[in-house]
């Protein structure tokens, strides 16, 4: 690849492995999942790990982790920071339970919702706004790969947040790389084809502001499981994860996370 002097740059950037909860979990079974993770993950050097979780259970999650290891935060915010938008959750809301990240434009909010790349860029912004952290999610449909359009689709859906907020904005934010055919199906990208896509996304960043991409987290999301983590977190540009169904394990999150810590 690009020789030791990149992956030293690798070993400084921070990585972060997030939970998407998604709609799962009760009072009850949270319990037992965040017990677990707190035994499970204790501080490390250079590694965040964070769960984002359906809206009314912040206060059940800010309780249950407040002086944990593990941050939380929440899988959308209102573009908004007041008003009269029925059913929607306002950047400082979710301060308010201390929460430090949010995912944006995941393509379930895209494809099920609606959500649009200007929306997505305006969510960015009000999510910086507040002082949360924005998980910036991006990927291509099974359709628009197979029709060679992948940097295409990334592309745009980057500029859409680079032309609001320019390219500084990313200096406190994450980029989460999600194929939307990897997500759920138990088709992980391979390792190349992620690399590939992060090194572009990485590239683009780079255009723009060099030192800025060269530290910028970027983590990898779709089917990550125990099994694959590793092989997926060792390449040059992938910075950690964001994982949905096996971040409802106790044990799987943990043990990606500790794939995470060695890598
Ligand atoms: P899975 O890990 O269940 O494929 O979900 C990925 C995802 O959408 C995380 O945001």
């Amino acid at each position: 690849m690009r020789g030791s002097n990149y992956l030293e740059i690798k070993a400084m950037r921070s990585r972060l492995v997030a939970g998407n909860w998604k709609m799962h979990g009760s009072l009850a079974a949270n319990r037992r999942l965040l017990d677990g993770l707190k035994l499970g993950l204790q501080a490390t050097d250079g590694v965040q790990y964070s769960v984002c979780v359906p809206y009314p259970y912040l206060a059940q999650v800010e309780a249950e982790l407040k002086g944990s290891d593990i941050a939380w935060g929440a899988q959308s915010v209102s573009e908004w920071p007041q008003g009269a938008y029925t059913g929607e959750v306002s950047g400082a809301m979710l301060r308010d339970f201390g929460c430090r990240h949010v995912l944006v434009g995941h393509s379930e909010r895209r494809a099920l919702y609606g959500e649009t790349d200007k929306q997505v860029a305006a969510k960015f912004q009000a999510a910086q706004g507040a002082g949360l952290i924005p998980i910036l999610c991006v990927g291509e449909s099974l359709q628009e790969r197979e029709s060679a359009v992948t940097e295409i689709v990334v592309g745009r859906q980057l500029a859409a947040v680079l032309d609001s907020s320019g390219v500084g904005s990313l200096a406190n934010a994450v980029i989460a790389y999600e194929p939307v055919w990897a997500i759920g199906t138990g088709r992980t990208a391979t390792p190349q084809q992620a690399q590939a896509v992060h090194a572009f996304i990485r590239g683009v960043v780079a255009r723009q502001d060099a030192k800025l991409a060269a530290g910028l987290t970027i983590v990898y999301g779709g089917s990550v499981k125990a099994a694959n983590a590793k092989e997926l977190f060792a390449m040059a540009d992938i910075d950690g994860g964001l994982i949905g169904g096996a971040a409802l394990v106790a044990e799987e999150f943990i043990a990606i996370c500790a794939a995470a810590a060695k890598a």
